[in-house]
């Protein structure tokens, strides 16, 4: 009921338990689920994909490119097994500066700044790959957007922070 009345209001809480049963039992392995993710969103959008593909200068074949997607992939997943625990999950200020932090760095990744609706198709993208699994209610999918959404707000907040300190600096 709670969770209920929190989305009437626009501001649905994190589920700590279904979020974690949503990671444990329905994203199985979680290493290919992001690489499908990003395979998703180099798909959605031509932007993001030479941003993504640009960063691996000295990547030359298409298997090669893979790998590397491959390796930012892990790289999403670490990060990811870092937000669901108990102690980031159970406490929302620790989860929002966890990804403003995350959100600080993606400011040095490129030299153009990301298009705003980029967060929104990696966010829709992390949707569409588990909704298309089949293998998820939806419950269970709405806690996920809702954790999705806190990640993806408060990454942009840092990141929006970061490069207007940079172009406060003259960077
Ligand atoms: C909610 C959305 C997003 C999440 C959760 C996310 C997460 C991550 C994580 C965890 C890393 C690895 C950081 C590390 O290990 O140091 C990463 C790297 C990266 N992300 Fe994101 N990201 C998101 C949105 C975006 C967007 C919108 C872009 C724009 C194209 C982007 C571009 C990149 C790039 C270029 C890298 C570095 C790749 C490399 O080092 O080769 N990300 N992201």
């Amino acid at each position: 009921m709670g969770s209920f009345l929190a989305r009437l209001r626009g501001k649905p809480r994190i589920q700590p338990t279904r979020v974690k049963a949503v990671w444990n039992e329905c994203i199985i392995d979680h290493a290919e689920y992001f690489h499908k993710v990003i395979l998703n969103v180099c798909a959605r959008d031509e932007g993001i994909r030479d941003i993504l593909r640009s960063r691996n200068k000295y990547t030359k074949s298409e298997d090669e490119i893979d790998f590397v997607l491959r390796l930012l992939a892990e790289r999403i997943e670490i990060f990811f097994n870092g937000l669901i625990t108990d102690e980031i999950l159970g406490n929302s200020n620790e989860l929002k500066q966890v990804c403003y932090q995350m959100g600080k760095q993606h400011a040095s990744y490129a030299t153009d700044t990301f298009k705003l609706v980029y967060w929104d198709e990696f966010t829709l993208a992390m949707i569409e790959v588990l909704e298309d699994s089949g293998s998820i209610g939806r419950d269970d999918l709405r806690a996920w957007q809702t954790l999705l959404h806190v990640v993806n707000e408060n990454m942009q907040e840092g990141y929006f922070d970061a490069r207007s300190e940079g172009s406060n600096r003259g960077v």
